[in-house]
């Protein structure tokens, strides 16, 4: 009884509080999993979508636990194909702000670039981290999944954005947010559901909205709509999407206000006027003509979109047609080289503010990814993990054991948001610090200093291949986007 009682009052185990007693067992297990699964089931390195090694990590530095590990790797190193080694250097710096014991903690690194800055919007900004918590709606996520979220990106000092479903309360934890506009222009449409710019503009007015983010296509399940059933929209769903109760909610596959990219650039620089915001696309990749179409009419006028956000065919949902989530799409690092290769050819990748997301949020794979030109790292499920996700898999079924990614009352009252914002800040800190750590590794002060030089991909046969070649980036674009992410973080060195 006295565990029982323990287990639903305590605030720090959402399991526990939802499984009293024999949530225990869960804690048995994983800690005895190791040993498990090396002589029963899975090596470490073989659970998707995040394995053993990167959930353990995320849960440890959330949690202000040692990530240390003794001994050596245990990864194959030496045998597996494309594995990703960073290139230190023979000099690397000393940290800049040596670790603090008192409690207190440095400001998250900024990104370099200023968001809307090269488009002249009236809100430009520096984002003031270089990571940033990707879209994932309130509807999909459960409020307190959503407050803790907001409020820990707020502790630590980064963006939140909103997901496709509008802003609701839980969003206003004091982070900053990245509205995202999907195809039902939920929390900015008219009665009749069109998109209403007085309404956006009334939105934008009321919460800290840094930026707009006009969503495309998503890497889980590019090309498809959305239908919320009936049932699922409650009172205040409703009210935060502007949508009627008792009928289903749909968004459509495509954009009504516009249809190819010369009419999107219209919308883009009408919100962007209306506003005075940084405004952005987020898209998978699939056909590449229309990107080509965008980079062309940015090159020749003086429309453009301030950012553009790829994601990855790994990328995560709520819910998604399993052929669209394995088959619809490239990964991320076969996506985003490829678009940012077509701006670059036309000398305008400086133009655009590139944030990526795709498993993104661990420092190898983060520090990849702004070698390869990003500005700014999403991190979606790694933000679930911190928030104390299990990878159970069943957001789409409403029945998520830890209260995250359900609207189960008796499940969500298991997540207590004042304990896991911390674990967010925790988790975002960490991220940042690595990242940072590595750049010091190889030589350079500031992450944006890393580009595909600083990387190999060694082939399983003791042989390995530079990214710059690996990913066919022109070595100017390198020397262009180093000196001027140079003069931007106000720092000579360079490895
Ligand atoms: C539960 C859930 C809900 C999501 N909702 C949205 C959404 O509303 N809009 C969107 O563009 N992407 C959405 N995504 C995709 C993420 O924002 C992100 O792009 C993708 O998961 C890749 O990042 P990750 O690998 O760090 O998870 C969602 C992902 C998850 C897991």
């Amino acid at each position: 009884m006295a565990v029982f009682l323990h287990d639903v009052l305590q605030s720090r185990h959402a399991i526990l509080r939802n499984y009293p007693v024999v949530g225990h067992l869960r804690y048995l297990i994983e800690r005895l999993g190791p040993e498990l699964r090396q002589y029963i089931v899975a090596s470490d390195t073989e659970e998707r979508p995040f394995d053993r090694v990167q959930r353990s990590w995320v849960y440890q530095v959330s949690k202000g636990q040692n990530s240390y590990q003794g001994f050596g790797t245990a990864a194959p190193i030496e045998t597996t194909p494309d594995y990703l080694v960073i290139r230190h250097s023979p000099t690397p710096l000393s940290a800049a702000h040596p670790e603090a014991h008192d409690g207190t903690h440095p400001p998250l690194t900024p990104a370099a670039k200023t968001l809307g800055g090269p488009r002249g919007r009236d809100h430009a900004v520096r984002p003031p981290s270089l990571i940033a918590i990707s879209a994932m709606s309130f509807g999909s996520l459960s409020s307190a999944a959503i407050k803790a979220l907001n409020a820990g990106a707020a502790e630590a000092g980064a963006w939140h954005n909103t997901g496709e479903g509008g802003i609701a309360p839980h969003h206003l934890q004091g982070g900053d947010l990245i509205w995202q506009l999907g195809t039902g222009y939920f929390g900015a449409r008219d009665a009749d559901g069109r998109f209403s710019m007085a309404r956006l503009v009334e939105q934008c007015e009321a919460a800290p909205v840094r930026a707009i983010e006009v969503k495309l296509s998503q890497g889980a399940k590019p090309g498809l709509g959305g239908v919320l059933p009936a049932a699922k929209v409650t009172p205040e769903i409703a009210a935060i999407r502007g949508v009627p109760l008792g009928v289903d909610v749909i968004s459509p596959p495509s954009h009504r206000e516009f249809h190819d990219p010369d009419s999107m650039l219209d919308f883009v620089e009408a919100i962007a006027d209306a506003t005075g915001l940084p405004v952005g696309i987020k898209t998978a990749v699939g056909q590449t003509a229309w990107f080509e179409e965008l980079a062309d009419l940015m090159a020749a006028g003086d429309r453009g979109v301030d950012f553009i956000a790829i994601d990855g065919g790994e990328g995560g949902t709520g819910a998604a047609p399993v052929v669209f989530a394995d088959h619809v799409s490239v990964p991320f690092l076969t996506g985003f080289p490829r678009i940012y290769r077509i701006f670059a050819e036309r000398g305008i990748e400086d133009d655009v503010f590139w944030i990526g997301a795709g498993k993104l949020g661990f420092p190898d794979r983060a520090l990849l990814g702004l070698g390869l030109g990003l500005d700014m790292v999403y991190v979606a499920r790694e933000a679930m993990l911190s928030l104390g996700c299990i990878q159970a898999q069943e957001c789409h079924t409403g029945h998520c054991p830890v209260g995250i990614a359900t609207q189960d009352p008796r499940k969500v009252r298991g997540l207590v948001p004042s304990d896991k914002s911390v674990r967010v800040a925790g988790y975002l800190r960490s991220l940042d610090a690595e990242i940072v750590r590595l750049a010091h590794a190889c030589g350079v002060a500031h992450p944006s200093l890393i580009n595909t030089e600083h990387f190999e991909l060694l082939d399983g046969h003791h042989d390995s291949t530079i990214a710059t070649q690996a990913f066919r980036y022109d070595p100017a674009w390198l020397e262009r986007r180093t000196s001027r992410m140079r003069d931007r973080v106000g720092i000579g060195n360079l490895a």
